[in-house]
């Protein structure tokens, strides 16, 4: 399958080109910018990207790339498009100029094409678009043309048909560049000639036969089911691949939501018919475990850890009765690993996701079908393998379950305070008829106690944190503006109803700078 690499400079919308262009059907991968040249021609891509960064090309220690990499690309005719900062890059490497510039230019500027280029094909003379940018381009080596330019950016796009490299200073990724979408669709079709591959049915029959080639006829595979839309998806997977040669390990942490054991076991067991499906009640070991701690990163650790240990333990069990267990699959996603800094080493760690905090010992293999994918379209394919839609269009949940939503150490009282909360929050949001249209909604027990009035009695009762939010891929969200009404019942419910709650608050921080969960 055709591959474009974008190479990440640490520009914040370095993802979204890829959604971009992966919605155009073709497939695209982000890779550090330091990464080697022989990997980049072992991958053989099409074409090549280069995001925009928040550095200046002229800094010493700002990102560059190698003679060597624009060598390779120019005699194997790969075309390339730099993008503000990669726009930059591209000049800077070849020969250029670029410059500070001192009216540093953000937001939505009209951007002038005064003749018609294979990357602005059937756009206007005038198009609205996106720039964020200090520095700009000066002027051009040998061979390159000027494409458009800004009333106050004389060079804000060029092309060299030889070399086949072409750049522009705005965003074309972004939604604010309204007729960005084309731009692209033109790099990725007229310019680099790709072929529309990136099709999910495609990937699906792809997938199957890649797993089926790698477990081989004989071996077993063991999986980690947490009952959230990634692993189901993953099981689903497997288990269309190599059929009850899937043993999937459902491990009750403990940090679950209310009744989420009994529901996976129902779904998985009794619809879905899956053959070997084992469950293991490890709450007791978990909360000794989890006991005292509260830092978040040291719960997420311990969780992790545990988590593996038990399903070593139970694949040596499972080993005695069948034979050849050699693979762990989990439902690793692209943004478990893009937030781990797993793909670049630019963005910063921002949080150590369990998934992939796996101790060195480690005994199996790991498969991780879905790990190049995002959300909706881990969904996407759910739905085309055939599970359930409730399941598909649930809420993500994050391995570390409820204990990433107390804060401060873990207790069983405080466990069962925020299930009842949160069950009456998911009722009354599917009453409302907007559960779907959210990315995640959930309670959080904050480990602050306040006065109340109940009755007549004062109460000194504990507080507890709604977090409602939009998004596509959980990289930005913004809170949800919740119809007033909706939020009175909801809180009236829960002060009511739960038993240690006597305030409700509701959390209208956005992400970034906030994030989701609150540990
Ligand atoms: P944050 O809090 O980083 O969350 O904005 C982004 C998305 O990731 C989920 N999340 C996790 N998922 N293990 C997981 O499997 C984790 O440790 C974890 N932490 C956060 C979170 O629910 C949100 O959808």
């Amino acid at each position: 399958m055709e591959i474009i690499i974008v190479l990440d400079f640490g520009g914040q919308y370095a993802h979204l080109i890829i959604r971009r262009i992966r919605d155009l059907g073709v497939y695209a991968e982000i890779l550090p910018f330091d990464i080697t040249i022989d990997k980049i021609k072992e991958i053989k891509p099409k074409a090549l990207i280069l995001s925009g960064g928040p550095s200046s090309v002229y800094k010493e220690n700002s990102p560059k790339l190698t003679q060597e990499f624009f060598q390779y690309s120019t005699e194997n005719k790969i075309p390339i498009l730099g993008i503000c900062y990669g726009f930059h890059l591209i000049i800077y490497h070849l020969g250029g100029k670029i410059e500070p510039f001192d009216k540093k230019e953000y937001g939505k500027t009209t951007l002038i094409i005064p003749e018609t280029s294979l990357l602005f094909n059937s756009l206007k003379k005038e198009e609205v678009v996106w720039m964020s940018h200090g520095d700009q381009v000066s002027s051009l080596p040998e061979g390159f043309n000027i494409l458009a330019k800004t009333e106050t950016c004389p060079i804000a796009s060029y092309g060299n048909n030889e070399k086949r490299l072409y750049g522009v200073q705005f965003h074309p990724e972004v939604v604010n560049t309204p007729k960005g979408n084309i731009i692209l669709e033109n790099f990725v079709f007229k310019i680099s000639q790709c072929k529309k591959e990136w099709k999910l049915e495609n990937w699906i029959e792809q997938t199957i036969k890649i797993i089926r080639k790698k477990v081989g006829k004989e071996n077993r595979v063991v999986l980690g089911l947490s009952g959230g839309v990634d692993s189901s998806v993953a099981a689903v997977l497997l288990h269309k691949a190599i059929g009850d040669r899937l043993h999937c390990i459902f491990v009750n942490n403990g940090l679950l939501r209310k009744n989420e054991e009994l529901a996976v076991q129902e779904t998985f067991q009794n619809r879905l018919k899956f053959e070997n499906f084992h469950y293991v009640n490890a709450e007791e070991l978990f909360l000794e475990r989890l006991k005292d701690i509260a830092d978040p990163e040291e719960k997420r650790r311990i969780i992790g850890h545990t988590f593996i240990e038990i399903f070593e333990n139970k694949t040596v069990e499972l080993e005695k009765t069948y034979p050849n267990i050699k693979y762990l699959a989990q439902g690793t996603i692209y943004p478990d690993r893009v937030e781990s800094s797993i793909t670049s080493q630019t963005s910063a760690k921002i949080k150590s996701h369990h998934n992939v905090t796996l101790p060195d010992n480690m005994m199996l293999e790991i498969i991780e079908p879905l790990k190049e994918l995002y959300k909706d379209e881990v969904r996407k394919i759910g739905i085309r393998l055939g599970i359930p839609k409730d399941l598909v269009s649930r809420h993500p949940f994050p391995g570390p379950g409820l204990a990433v939503r107390i804060i401060g150490p873990i207790e069983k009282k405080k466990l069962q305070i925020i299930r009842e909360a949160d069950d009456i929050l998911i009722k009354e949001i599917k009453k409302a008829g907007i559960y779907e249209n959210l990315w995640q909604a959930f309670c959080v027990f904050l480990n602050t106690k306040t006065v109340g009035i109940m009755g007549d009695c004062r109460t000194y009762e504990n507080i507890c944190a709604i977090r409602v939010v939009e998004s596509v891929d959980a990289m930005t969200a913004s809170f949800a503006k919740l119809d007033m009404n909706l939020l009175e019942k909801i809180s009236t419910r829960i002060i009511n109803e739960v038993k240690g709650i006597n305030r409700v608050v509701y959390d209208i921080s956005n992400k970034p700078p906030s994030t989701i969960e609150y540990e």
